[in-house]
């Protein structure tokens, strides 16, 4: 009896913990580790220790076959090579764009690097949060398993003021198709914070041509107009009457064509999400991706005010995972964010973290299928 006891009580415990691999070296000889998250719907999710990375995503398709479908590289070189584009990684300490890498913060003038002329992206340049090597611990509980990555970016590095410590977590649910990423933050010194997974998603597999045909909606009446660098204008504008109405599922490609002449070249816009209709929901509804081919969707809920659809205008056919190539177009982002350049705007929602505080903030990203239609 005593023996039955011990072990319903020990069981949450004993669940295997996540496989942990070698997954190499960085340049400089840092030894990189990829753990391994895997439940019963199928869902297969491989995390590695250099940016605190999503490197494979494997989710069933309607007829039970099994794909990768997020872009990403088999070996650390990959990542480090001048074809990555931020795939799949941790993106910050500030992800999208701050106007000409300059912020003022309690009466002091902040100047970061320009890496995307004549503005700041996704954290910097040599020691952006994609960049590092993250300290990792696998675990598993009764509901799932999970990966902790934590690291510590010094005062200043980046040009950013205050010691951040991040932790961000990967836990895959064990019996629901649900990944959930958890990012908490906290600092000695005020300092802008935005944080979001830059996952590039094809759900017809990676490497196959094109998102042009998947389907898309978007939860977000009203989105941030750029100017001619991509830096928000401050304006808060409605989608109605643009290409970037997706209140209700539209295929992607059916207005794209219109952005291709624009500073986007596609779609690359924040979009505002609309308020949580549920109270007592803990995260918003997003978006809602659709592959008809596989049959595979995405549904992505979030506790950000934003969030950034990319089209992959930027892919340029590199080689990617088992040889396969990334064509212009063939993947897409979805950011869940605070509003780009928040930090230079006072009317949008702050992204200022002060010491003594904590910054917390999850997205669930939700696989399924659906069935084709009778014709
Ligand atoms: C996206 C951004 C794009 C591009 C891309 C990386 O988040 O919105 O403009 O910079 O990252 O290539």
């Amino acid at each position: 009896m005593r023996a039955v006891v011990l072990s319903v009580l020990l069981a949450p415990c004993l669940a295997a913990e996540p496989e942990v691999a070698d997954f190499g070296k960085t340049v400089d000889g840092t030894a990189v580790q990829i753990y391994t998250l895997k439940n019963d719907k199928g869902i297969t999710a491989k995390v590695m220790t250099r940016g605190a990375t999503l490197v494979q995503l494997h989710t069933p398709d309607r007829s039970g076959g099994t794909d990768d479908v997020i872009l990403g590289w088999d070996s650390v070189a990959g990542y480090e090579s001048e074809d990555n584009q931020y795939f799949g990684c941790t993106t910050g300490r500030v992800c999208n764009r701050i106007a000409k890498g300059k912020f003022s913060l309690d009466g002091k003038d902040y100047t970061l690097a320009i890496n995307n002329e004549p503005n700041h992206l996704h954290g910097g340049v040599e020691r952006s949060l994609d960049k590092v090597v993250w300290k990792a611990k696998g675990y598993s509980n009764d509901r799932g398993h999970g990966v902790r990555f934590s690291y510590t970016s010094p005062d200043g590095e980046e040009g950013y003021p205050g010691k951040l410590s991040v932790k961000v977590t990967y836990f895959l649910a064990k019996d629901a198709p649900r990944l959930s990423i958890t990012y908490v933050a906290t600092t000695d010194k005020a300092t802008p914070v935005n944080l979001t997974n830059h996952a590039y998603f094809n759900l017809g597999g990676a490497g196959s041509d094109t998102v042009l045909n998947h389907q898309l909606q978007l939860n977000a009446d009203n989105y941030t107009p750029c100017d001619d660098t991509l830096i928000p204008t401050g304006d808060i504008a409605t989608v109605d009457g643009t290409p970037l109405d997706f209140r209700k599922m539209k295929k992607i490609g059916a207005r794209i064509e219109k952005l291709t002449d624009t500073a986007a070249l596609g779609y690359d816009h924040n979009f505002v999400l609309n308020p949580k209709q549920d109270k007592d929901k803990t995260h918003n509804l997003a978006a809602v991706l659709r592959d008809p081919e596989s049959g595979r969707t995405l549904r992505i809920m979030t506790q950000e005010p934003g969030i950034q659809f990319y089209s992959g205008n930027f892919l340029k056919g590199q080689q990617g995972k088992d040889g396969k190539t990334y064509a212009h177009r063939s993947a897409l982002c979805l950011e869940t964010q605070h509003f780009p350049d928040s930090v230079n705007h006072d009317n949008f929602p702050s992204t200022i973290l002060e010491p003594g505080k904590e910054y917390r903030t999850s997205t669930l990203l939700i696989f399924g299928t659906f069935e084709k239609k009778k014709k």
